[in-house]
């Protein structure tokens, strides 16, 4: 995954929540227009009692205490301040365990039509209270709850003390007069609240049908990880599995969507003018899970081989769109239930596409969601990587059907039981589905290499971690859980074999089948691996201390041919000067290596323990031996320098060939690029790895070689090594260039995204002839309508926008931007919107953010940090961000992962103290960090680092440019 390719390719960690808060004045506002408004009549019958006003903190994820008004009694209530106690319950972030769901009834009335915007909802929760309590604690938040009452099973009622909302806790709070004894008691609620604050929780969406020019409307679910409770109340923990039978209201004409099947449709009891569906009761899921749409949406369906019924929703002009996902829907649940032997337990399964989506897709059971761009492809329109892209994402959220969905993590901090796994088996599936793109060695580039370069800084974190507070949740989908989760499982899978592998982990999904697991309970059923040793005293040194090792290889001749090899670990860092304590981790940054060779025709195996620093062995052959073979296993090799120089100049006499596997190629280039940023290898070497580049013509070495070479073009991008790197660099891109030229109709797909690649590098570098092409290509689609290749169009759109691009042109793609239908070509038009050089538009583009009729909260994210991109627009958008982060923090709140990414992704090519100053100084005046605290840390270290790198870096790499120039 390159930089600017992130939003078609690869996990995408900086564009999803768009949280909106509903803040105490807000909230109070509302509440007197729902009272107020003529809403249908049944509604207010069926909703008049009295209110309270739920979400009132600022950042939508609790805050400081405020008084607030209870309601069944209708008593005013100061929370005391007292610390938490057993006898205040709601003090705590986690519920005791003492009460626990059951079953869960839930009518939901959306009412989106027209300009409306509220939800009313009523709800029995069957609870079983294990240890009796007086208090009955349920989660809520942005809502209000008009009506609490408590019966026991034999329906007779439980007096209440009092009902409230703790607001920092995010608990309605159930207090009986008396003790609630131990047993079955039905909790009943009547609650309400806005469609329009936010794109999470139950929300409202719009788009504009194509084909009738008609402006609709829907409401949609989102709640992972913790905004089911802004829908309904809930025990909103993913251990408290409970049954759901939900019933949705809606205006004739429409259509309505849940987890299980729908039963009949028939006339709302209450309002005969609107239709009621219920559906099926569910199996036990958690409350992340759970979701409800109300659609007028079309549909195309299909049949796995064995049974199951799957369909694909969006909406009615679009649903041509969706042919390919369903294809990669059905193969990869057919694949799934054979490898890992366990059913879809759902009588059916749906996908459906909604216009505004905060996350790039979610895994709710048998109703999955998705940004339309990642569920949507016209062959005609979108990319390779775009169609990539969507065979990953349905490939990623159908393996959630099974991890996450069927076994489910306990708690958080083992959230990469259900985003490593499925980020490993995403691969899997999108494999079965397009063989030939080689997914399975993708990986190395798309998740392992990308990974292990946030793991290398010392703001990094173990897999498994500690996380309470809603923001600290919101924030572990991350990197680390999601590619570095996946990539120890594939390293896991190439130590055991897939025989073994596929067997433990079936075992796993069969024993935690409709319950919970811990990565303890996984490394059970996984065993033991060669030598005798324990998956988990294996494992537990990948997962419980964060960071990864390099190898450091020595050789020595020995008698009769062979070679004597020392391989010792070490820690690697981004630079080696960074300074940390061994202490801090449990096992003193060592790991449980698996090192592997080929040597000779035989792939061998050689452990380093993590109680040895060391090991010594030989191998058969003097010709030097590639470690890790095609970087499976989670760490970097170093070698000597002669050992380095005899890979380059192999590579240089015999072409690719002299190390036949892509993947081996992409591990030795991204090594030595890196190593060499991190301080560990000069930088001669890991320049002489690009020699032979001009006879590269595979997608993963270019990967590789591409993020290492935009590292050093962003660090000279101000300077006057920039000319000297940009020429050395098109003597390699060139030739490659020159050879498969832009036409790509016979291209492979692989070829495809190498190409993306080059034209990047060849234009960014300022090649004539590459900005040449785009410019004429850009002014034949502007002045002449000719349309360009999909798989061209995001770079001619940018470097066309870039080089000529006038306030017409602007103007001119804008207006497409408007009315475009095809995902993928939104977003391209967004991005070279992003590229103009006129500093006006980009600032009145900014300000079109503020305009969700113009940019949708789906997209807030992705045009600032396009815009930080352009090297006219980078301290645009800095400042911008800079002036306007209350109001970003108001609309999107502080627990938006989205919001803690934008800063890190503005400015961590910053390379001066003058800048670090000022990211500094930002910090210090904002202090809340957010779901954004640790992302603050590591742009702070990149900062540092790059500072360092200049001082260490510019000297001979110019001085290696230049005496390579002169003898090419
Ligand atoms: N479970 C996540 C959705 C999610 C992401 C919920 C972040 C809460 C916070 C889903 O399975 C997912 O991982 N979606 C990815 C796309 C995926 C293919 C990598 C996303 O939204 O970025
Ligand atoms: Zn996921």
């Amino acid at each position: 995954m390159t930089d600017e390719t992130q939003h078609t390719l690869g996990h995408d960690f900086h564009k999803d929540s768009s949280k909106v808060s509903l803040n105490k004045r807000g909230c109070y506002f509302l509440v007197f227009i729902v009272i107020a408004l003529p809403v249908v009549v049944g509604v207010v019958v069926w909703h008049l009692t009295d209110r309270a006003c739920n979400g009132s903190s600022e950042d939508g994820t609790g805050g400081n205490q405020v008084p607030v008004v209870g309601t069944s009694v209708g008593s005013t209530v100061q929370v005391t301040t007292a610390g938490p106690s057993t006898t205040e319950p709601w003090k705590y972030l986690r519920l005791s365990g003492d009460v626990k769901p059951v079953h869960y009834e839930i009518t939901l009335y959306p009412d989106f039509y027209d300009d409306n915007g509220w939800f009313y909802g009523n709800e029995t929760a069957e609870l079983n209270v294990i240890k009796s309590t007086k208090f009955i604690l349920i989660h809520t938040n942005h809502m209000n709850v008009t009506h609490t009452e408590l019966n026991y099973s034999d329906g007779t009622n439980i007096p209440l003390a009092r009902t409230w909302w703790y607001a920092e806790n995010q608990f309605w709070v159930v207090e009986a007069e008396d003790v609630v004894r131990a047993g079955t008691v039905f909790l009943k609620l009547r609650f309400d609240g806005s469609l329009t604050q936010a794109i999470v929780g139950f929300y409202k969406s719009s788009y504009t049908n194509s084909v009738t020019g008609k402006r609709r409307h829907l409401a949609s679910s989102k709640f992972q990880p913790v905004d089911a409770r802004r829908a309904f109340p809930c025990m909103d923990e993913p251990g408290l599995k409970a049954e759901y039978t939900v019933t949705l209201v809606h205006k004739r004409g429409y259509i309505a969507l849940s987890n299980m099947p729908a039963l009949t449709t028939s006339p709302w009891e209450h309002n005969s003018s609107l239709v009621a569906t219920p559906f099926k009761r569910s199996v036990p899921m958690s409350t992340y899970l759970v979701c409800f749409v109300v659609c007028d949406f079309a549909n195309i369906t299909s049949t796995t081989k064995y049974g199951n019924e799957i369909r694909v929703f969006a909406t009615p002009d679009r649903i041509q769109q969706a042919e390919f996902s369903l294809k990669v829907m059905k193969m990869s649940m057919e694949l799934y239930q054979d490898l890992f032997k366990v059913e879809f337990p759902l009588p059916k399964n749906d996908m459906i596409g909604i216009p505004n989506f905060v996350s790039g897709a979610m895994e709710h059971w048998g109703l999955i969601t998705y940004r339309e761009v990642n569920m949507l492809y016209d062959p005609l329109q979108a990319s390779a990587a775009n169609q990539q892209r969507v065979a990953v994402v349905v490939a990623h959220e159908i393996a959630h059907m099974w991890f996450g969905n069927i076994v489910t993590m306990d708690w958080w901090d083992d959230l990469w039981l259900n985003e490593g796994f499925a980020s490993f088996v995403e691969y899997l599936g999108a494999n079965v589905s397009e063989p030939a793109w080689e997914m399975l060695d993708q990986m190395v580039v798309d998740d392992v290499k990308p990974v292990m370069v946030t793991d290398a800084g010392v703001n990094s974190h173990p897999i498994v971690v500690d996380v309470n507070h809603p923001d600290q949740i919101n924030e572990v989908f991350d990197a680390i859980s999601y590619s570095k989760g996946a990539s120890i499982l594939r390293m896991l899978q190439e130590i055991l074999g897939g025989e073994a592998f596929f067997n433990g982990i079936s075992a796993y999904l069969k024993k935690y089948e409709w319950s919970t697991a811990t990565t303890d309970q996984l490394w059970d059923e996984l065993g033991q691996v060669r030598g005798g040793y324990s998956v988990k005293e294996v494992m537990d040194t990948w997962t419980l201390q964060m960071g990864l090792p390099y190898i450091n290889i020595s050789t020595a001749p020995g008698s009769g041919g062979i070679t004597n090899v020392m391989a010792s670990q070490h820690r690697f860092l981004a630079h080696k000067s960074l300074a940390y304590d061994p202490n801090e981790s449990p096992f003193r940054y060592k790991w449980f290596v698996n090192l592997d060779y080929i040597d000779g025709n035989e792939y061998k195996t050689q452990w380093i323990t993590k109680d040895q620093d060391s090991v010594t062995f030989s191998v058969s052959q003097t010709q030097p031996v590639k470690f890790n073979v095609k970087d499976t296993g989670f760490y970097r090799v170093n070698y000597p320098d002669t050992v380095w120089r005899d890979f380059a100049q192999r590579l240089n006499q015999s072409g690719p060939n002299a190390i036949p596997e892509p993947a081996d190629r992409t591990g030795l280039i991204d090594d030595s690029f890196n190593l060499a940023r991190g301080g560990y290898l000069s930088y001669d070497v890991a320049l002489k790895m690009t020699s032979y580049l001009d006879r590269e013509f595979h997608h993963l070495p270019w990967d590789s070689a591409f993020n290492g070479i935009t590292y050093i073009k962003d660090m000279f991008l101000n300077s006057g090594m920039f000319n000297t790197l940009r020429k050395y660099i098109l003597t390699k891109v060139r030739p490659v260039l020159d050879k498969i030229t832009w036409n790509d109709e016979q291209s492979s797909h692989l070829e495809k995204l190498m190409r993306s690649n080059l034209i990047q590098l060849a234009c960014d570098f300022s090649d004539t002839d590459c900005y040449g092409n785009a410019t004429q290509r850009f002014r034949d689609f502007v002045d002449r309508n000719i349309s360009i290749p999909p798989n061209l169009r995001l770079h001619v759109y940018k470097y066309g926008m870039s080089a000529d691009g006038s306030e017409a042109d602007w103007e001119f793609l804008w207006q497409r931007f408007l009315v475009e239908t095809v995902p993928q070509e939104r977003v391209n038009l967004m991005y070279g919107l992003s590229f103009t050089k006129h500093v006006w538009l980009l600032n009145r583009y900014l300000d079109y953010c503020k305009d969700p009729t113009k940019i949708l909260s789906q997209d807030f994210f992705a045009v600032v940090t396009y815009i930080s991109r352009n090297p006219v627009g980078n301290s645009l958008a800095w400042d911008w961000v800079r002036n306007n982060w209350e109001y970003l923090v108001t609309r999107f709140t502080t627990g938006s992962r989205s919001l803690g990414r934008l800063v890190p992704s503005i400015v961590d090519k910053y390379n001066s103290r003058f800048k670090l100053q000022e990211v500094e100084d930002f910090f210090v005046k904002y202090p809340d960090g957010g779901a954004g605290s640790r992302g603050r840390d590591q742009a702070r270290e990149s900062i540092q680092r790059n500072i360092i790198w200049m001082r260490d870096n510019s000297g001979n790499i110019k001085d290696w440019l230049e005496n390579n120039l002169a003898d090419a």
